[in-house]
């Protein structure tokens, strides 16, 4: 099953996907996650990106595009994947169908979570995460047991360097100038679903299996 959950930053995209990938067995690919990696390891690609990344603006799509394609051509795509920040522009969009084309593969699902702008910076702004396991917290709504450490391994938890005020401000202006579109676009292709992402995570997630149920092998 291949799989894009499109959203405005703090939609859920990937609370939603460490489910998703559990529930159907394939793999959680995040072009934002492959970046923070890069970027802390300091790596060719990640000294390319950091400005954008760090500032809230989009990493050009020729770049962006090109280290996708590597990550899907990886042998544990094979059998499916669920993108997570990608495509986010349409010129992505139409790259990532010639490259699945090529391999004689399509798109099967687009989940577009909405939510509202006061809700996303509301989440955004009291967003956790650990530094080890990438698993996502939130003060308001989605506690640790133990305050500040992560449940599964107890790393400290820290806020994402794009989480501040500004920045959030900037990621929804890219998101509705750039990435919206995509929901035209995916509507056009006959394979968009839209899910009220402002309800509780399971919530959500029961919304999002019954758009995904009828693909599973
Ligand atoms: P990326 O990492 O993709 O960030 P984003 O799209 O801004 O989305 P977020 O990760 O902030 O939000 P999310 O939807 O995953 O929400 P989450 O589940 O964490 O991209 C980062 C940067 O990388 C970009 O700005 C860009 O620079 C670059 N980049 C990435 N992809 C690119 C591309 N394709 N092209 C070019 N550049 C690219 O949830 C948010 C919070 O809400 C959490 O605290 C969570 O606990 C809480 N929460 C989640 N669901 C609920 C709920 N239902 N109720 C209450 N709280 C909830
Ligand atoms: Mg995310």
């Amino acid at each position: 099953m291949n799989v894009v959950l499109l959203g405005a930053p703090g939609s859920g995209k990937g609370t939603q996907a460490e489910r998703l990938q559990k529930r159907y067995g394939i793999p959680h690919v995040s072009t934002g996650a492959i970046f923070r990696d890069e970027i802390s390891k300091k790596s060719d690609v990640g000294l390319r990106v950091q400005e954008y990344v760090k500032s809230g603006g989009l990493v050009p799509d020729e770049l962006t595009v090109e280290i996708i394609s590597r990550r899907l051509a990886q042998s544990d795509c094979a059998a499916g994947f669920l993108l997570d920040g990608f495509p986010r522009t349409v010129a992505q969009a139409e790259a990532l169908d010639g490259f699945l084309s090529k391999g004689k593969k399509e798109m099967d699902a687009v989940v577009s979570l909405e939510l509202s702008e006061a809700a996303a910076v509301k989440r955004l702004s009291s967003r956790r995460q650990c530094p080890k396991c990438g698993k996502i917290y939130n003060l308001a709504f989605q506690p640790p047991k133990q305050e500040g450490l992560c449940d599964a391994d107890g790393g400290a938890l820290g806020q994402r360097e794009d989480d501040k005020p500004e920045t959030i401000r900037k990621r929804l202006m890219v998101f509705n100038d750039l990435t919206q579109p995509l929901i035209a676009y995916y509507r056009g292709e006959g394979i968009l679903s839209t899910v009220n992402g402002d309800e509780g995570v399971d919530a959500v997630s029961r919304a999002i299996y019954e758009v995904l149920d009828r693909f599973k092998k």
